[in-house]
């Protein structure tokens, strides 16, 4: 695939497709959310306003660390806090589908669309990738940022156009493409982080209590595995308890799955089989985390299993 080529069509189709309206793009970090940004400007200036939106579902320091990386890139990141939003529309949820659900349609119905009304906007930038279609589409599981191939038309339901720049690409091409953007490499190699982010790793009800959780965890494994290579490494917070002891008393606690894998574009990924001596730290440091008395680690493939858990 010619690369430079891909970029200069993309740009084109951005400049045609939003004509001398405003557009918005809402950047996450990743490497997909980045690229897109970058396409966006080159091809908008200042027509593209960029936002994070902070949903309460980021990791430790995501929300500052995005902005100042990109303010390092010229480009102004309009930071939004939509915490308390997004913790009221998961309030009580429990199966997965409606979790997604709701996070979609907080982003898209309330969110979005309040961005595109005070800005004026008509053209919302999306990061979505050739594997987020296809696993939808599959029926695998509702990735969050499908709107067209699930039957939602964004201009009849939300009022805003949808460009999709990416959708022929996978995680590989994409980063290909960040490279040729010169796009700094902690985020050309940034390890993928999905749309529903630390929801997709709470199984069971999402609250701020047990974000907590599975943010310091998720912390500790990737700055235990920064080193690892691997292509996704993650932790997860189970529903279920587990009887353990603590301080020489009974403790009903919780549950830490600690995943690594290995994989060229999620579509298939093999376990990483990390040595004893990483894993006992990791467990170590993981049930020091108040009330998690236990860690274990993830054996299966995918398939059968998904990278995530939600
Ligand atoms: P799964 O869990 O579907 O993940 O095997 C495949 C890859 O996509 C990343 N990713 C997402 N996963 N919902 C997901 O379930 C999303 O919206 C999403 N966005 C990205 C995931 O982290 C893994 O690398």
């Amino acid at each position: 695939m010619d690369y430079q080529k891909f970029i200069q069509e993309q740009i084109e189709a951005i400049r045609n497709a939003v004509g001398d309206d405003l557009a918005i793009n809402a950047l996450s970090g990743g490497v997909d959310s980045a690229v897109v940004t970058m396409l966006g400007h080159r091809a908008l200036g200042q027509r593209l306003r960029t936002f994070f939106v902070d949903n309460a579902l980021m990791r430790q320091g995501e929300p500052e660390s995005v902005v100042k990386t990109f303010a390092d890139l010229g480009i102004a990141v309009e930071l939004i806090d939509a915490r308390q939003e997004f913790l009221d529309a998961l309030r009580g949820l429990h199966d997965p589908e409606q979790k997604r659900q709701a996070i979609t349609d907080t982003f898209y119905g309330k969110v979005f669309a309040r961005l595109v009304q005070q800005t004026g906007a008509k053209v919302l930038l999306h990061g979505t990738i050739l594997t987020d279609i296809e696993e939808t589409v599959a029926g695998i599981k509702r990735q969050h940022n499908i709107l067209a191939q699930l039957g939602i038309d964004p201009e009849k339901q939300f009022g805003y156009k949808v460009i999709e720049p990416l959708q022929t690409l996978r995680k590989d091409d994409v980063r290909q493409v960040a490279r040729l953007l010169q796009l700094p490499p902690q985020i050309v190699n940034r390890i993928p982080f999905p749309g529903p982010a630390l929801a997709a790793r709470i199984v069971g009800e999402v609250n701020s209590q047990r974000l907590e959780i599975v943010r310091t965890a998720t912390a500790i494994v990737e700055e235990e595995l920064a080193d690892s290579g691997a292509f996704q490494y993650l932790a997860v917070l189970l529903s279920d308890k587990a009887t353990g002891i603590r301080h020489g008393r009974r403790e009903y606690g919780d549950i830490i799955v600690v995943r690594c894998i290995n994989s060229t574009d999620a579509r298939t990924a093999t376990v990483v089989e990390l040595p004893w001596e990483k894993l006992h730290r990791i467990s170590q440091r993981i049930t020091a985390i108040p009330g998690v008395n236990r860690c274990l680690y993830d054996l299966t493939p995918k398939p059968p299993a998904t990278v995530e858990y939600v």
